[in-house]
């Protein structure tokens, strides 16, 4: 990479609907690597921003009953607000509703139209609505989409093409001689093997007639310009393309560019041809994350399973949910995102040992010599260790960020603040008050507060608020607190002799149980609610088979049960149900129905039942689960 400056980039979300945590996600990373990168001294540009054009937000404004306009203006609002509550410090916001985007994106257009790289030919295919995507008949997967599984609409129409399938070789051999390009390796290899097809020219035009939100071609006015072909050109126009030649050559080429692995294809096929088409160089390194997943699905508003971020931060602070975001996912794969895991990592690595060990120097230090940090001592062997555990920390955060493993990173520091509480208890400065050591006290009070100090930078990117926070209580004034630099790190030793500690009221206090809302938090629609969530291991616990139910009597004295004799594969069962007021022993004899297999048995109404049945039921109703079709009985359900 170059080392000189750098320019990250998240992906442009689409104002079709509000922020969910996947958002946040990648917008937190782009934040906490751009906050890295100037707190290494290296000139830093952060670009986000919206996708407003397409299908998807025309659709989301029919549905609205407002303009497509009005659902851009409306939107964009919901994502910059998010983003000032998360502290994202993006230097420009881009609008690809904006004059000057659509202005280049326009002469793009023109340029490649001028030297015949675009070209109007009849089009048959494929396309898939919610993304916005055509595919030929032998991309459909079982007749659908090939991205999302969807059902998709065929279309025969005149349209624009893009000479996409001139570069196919040169972005093959580009990919292999550039082995950082795509990151991590294993999703060089997936756009590898999407290019081992013939690649095909990409429609860059839609239809008026069919869509008219986007940016009208400059030299056909009957069309506007495919939503993607728009989109990408942001990372260029962001930074100054064909306006600012200055900026742009400070800038570009981007030194990543964050995105989802759901649009791989796009950034990793698409952009680099028409970059090359353009004449403009690519960006060093496309990096795809992974998913955070509400059990095993992925997270998404079209699946209505999303943890809204607000409702998070209000529970649990800005800077507890940005640590935990960076912290467990490793990138490039898929994380869960889980309340469980959530408080579990707050309490051990926030509250138990960061916290911790700012309370616990603090409480010292005011019990002793009034809360002044003490000069040191001669430095000894255990104070050296620590500092130089610190010091390790630092280098493995510099490693981490060169190889994109900012949750290693993190471990290391977490490393140094775990060091930082062992050597308290090592040293043991409450014995040594007590002894009248003051010489070796004074040491212990003020290395354990240098080394929170120097950690306190390196956590900075990951929490702002929190580490300034522990800064002003280390006795730092405001802009000592809010100025942290890597680079300064060293030449800053000592600053900390003689400062006033403040009592802190704890920085990150323990969450007891569930977590409480720290405000009441809005009504939300169910689907938003954080689900009770199990691990597949946990639900394969479960043993759940087809089984045929041989024949069904009523139990005498018992209104409400049937006694059933079942078969589970060559297994015969006897098996009680509450199921008689819904179903005659008629109605459910040849039916086959699920039940858990591996219930201890139980005895109801003296009668053993070896199992249980599966039954839907909602208020007064109840229908058995029974499978659809013929498969016999002994099947495994699951
Ligand atoms: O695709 N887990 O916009 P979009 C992790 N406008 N990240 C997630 C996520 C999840 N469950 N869900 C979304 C678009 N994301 C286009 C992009 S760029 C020129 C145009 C994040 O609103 C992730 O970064 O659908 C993903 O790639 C992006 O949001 C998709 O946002
Ligand atoms: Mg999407």
């Amino acid at each position: 990479m170059n080392p000189d400056k750098f320019y990250v980039t998240t992906p442009i979300y689409y104002v079709n609907d509000k922020p969910h945590i996947g958002h946040a996600y990648t917008t937190v990373l782009a934040d906490v690597l751009a906050r890295y990168h100037r707190s290494l001294g290296i000139p830093t540009f952060f670009l986000t921003g919206t996708d407003e054009h397409g299908q998807k937000v025309q659709r989301a404004a029919e549905q609205n009953h407002i303009t497509p306009q009005e659902q851009c203006d409306s939107t964009v609002v919901r994502f910059q607000e998010l983003w000032h509550k998360l502290g994202i410090t993006n230097d420009r916001f881009i609008r690809t509703t904006g004059d000057f985007h659509k202005k280049v994106v326009r002469e793009v257009l023109q340029d490649l139209y001028d030297r015949d790289l675009i070209y109007k030919a009849e089009y048959k295919g494929w396309y898939c609505v919610p993304d916005e995507r055509f595919f030929t008949e032998k991309d459909l997967v079982d007749g659908k989409c090939p991205e999302c599984g969807r059902p998709v609409t065929e279309i025969i129409e005149s349209n624009y093409f893009f000479r996409m399938s001139n570069y196919q070789q040169w972005l093959i051999d580009y990919i292999k001689s550039h082995p950082n390009f795509i990151q991590p390796a294993f999703r060089a290899n997936e756009t590898l093997g999407f290019l081992r097809q013939p690649l095909g020219d990409l429609c860059i035009s839609r239809p008026k007639a069919r869509l008219s939100w986007g940016i009208e071609l400059p030299f056909d006015p009957d069309y506007v310009c495919y939503v993607w072909f728009d989109a990408l050109i942001n990372y260029i126009s962001g930074v100054g393309y064909r306006q600012d030649d200055e900026m742009f050559r400070q800038w570009w080429p981007a030194s990543y560019h964050l995105i989802g692995k759901d649009i791989l294809t796009t950034h990793t096929v698409y952009w680099p041809t028409m970059l090359k088409a353009m004449n403009v160089e690519l960006p060093e390194s496309i990096l795809a994350h992974g998913w955070w997943l509400t059990g095993r699905e992925k997270m998404s508003k079209s699946l209505g399973n999303v943890v809204n971020p607000m409702d998070m931060i209000n529970r649990c602070g800005v800077d507890a949910f940005r640590y935990f975001l960076m912290a467990e996912m490793s990138l490039g794969q898929d994380a869960s995102f889980t309340e469980e895991a959530f408080v579990g990592r707050y309490n051990s690595d926030l509250a138990n040992d960061l916290g911790n060990l700012l309370s616990r120097v603090l409480k010292m230090t005011l019990r002793n010599g009034g809360g002044v940090i003490p000069a040191p001592e001669a430095p000894d062997a255990d104070a050296e260790e620590l500092l130089q555990t610190v010091r390790a920390a630092r280098e493995a955060m510099r490693k981490a960020l060169a190889e994109m493993r900012l949750e290693q990173g993190l471990e290391s520091i977490m490393n140094a603040v775990r060091a930082g509480n062992r050597y308290l208890e090592k040293t043991a400065p409450w014995t040594l008050a007590k002894q009248g050591e003051t010489g070796r006290l004074r040491t212990v009070l003020y290395t354990a507060s240098e080394a929170l100090r120097q950690i306190s930078v390196l956590l900075h990117p990951v929490m702002p608020e929190k580490m300034t926070e522990l800064r002003l209580a280390l006795g730092l004034n405001a802009a000592e607190a809010a100025h942290c630099s890597i680079v300064e790190l060293e030449n800053d030793a000592n600053v900390l002799s003689g400062r006033q500690v403040q009592d802190s009221a704890g920085l990150f206090p323990r969450i007891v149980d569930e977590p409480a809302p720290a405000k009441p938090a809005p009504a939300a629609p169910p689907a938003e609610k954080p689900v009770n969530l199990i691990t597949i291991d946990q639900f394969f616990q479960t043993e759940l088979k087809t089984a045929r139910v041989l024949a069904a009597e009523k139990i005498d004295g018992a209104d409400k049960l049937l006694k059933l004799q079942i078969e589970i594969g060559a297994e015969k069962r006897q098996l009680v149900a509450g199921v008689a007021q819904f179903y005659t022993p008629e109605e459910i004899v040849g039916k086959t129905i699920v039940v858990v297999a591996n219930l201890k048995p139980a005895r109801i109404r003296g009668i053993e039942s070896q199992g249980m049945l599966l039954a839907a039921k909602k208020g007064k109703e109840l229908r058995l689960v029974t499978v659809d079709g013929e498969i016999g009985s002994g099947a495994s359900v699951g």
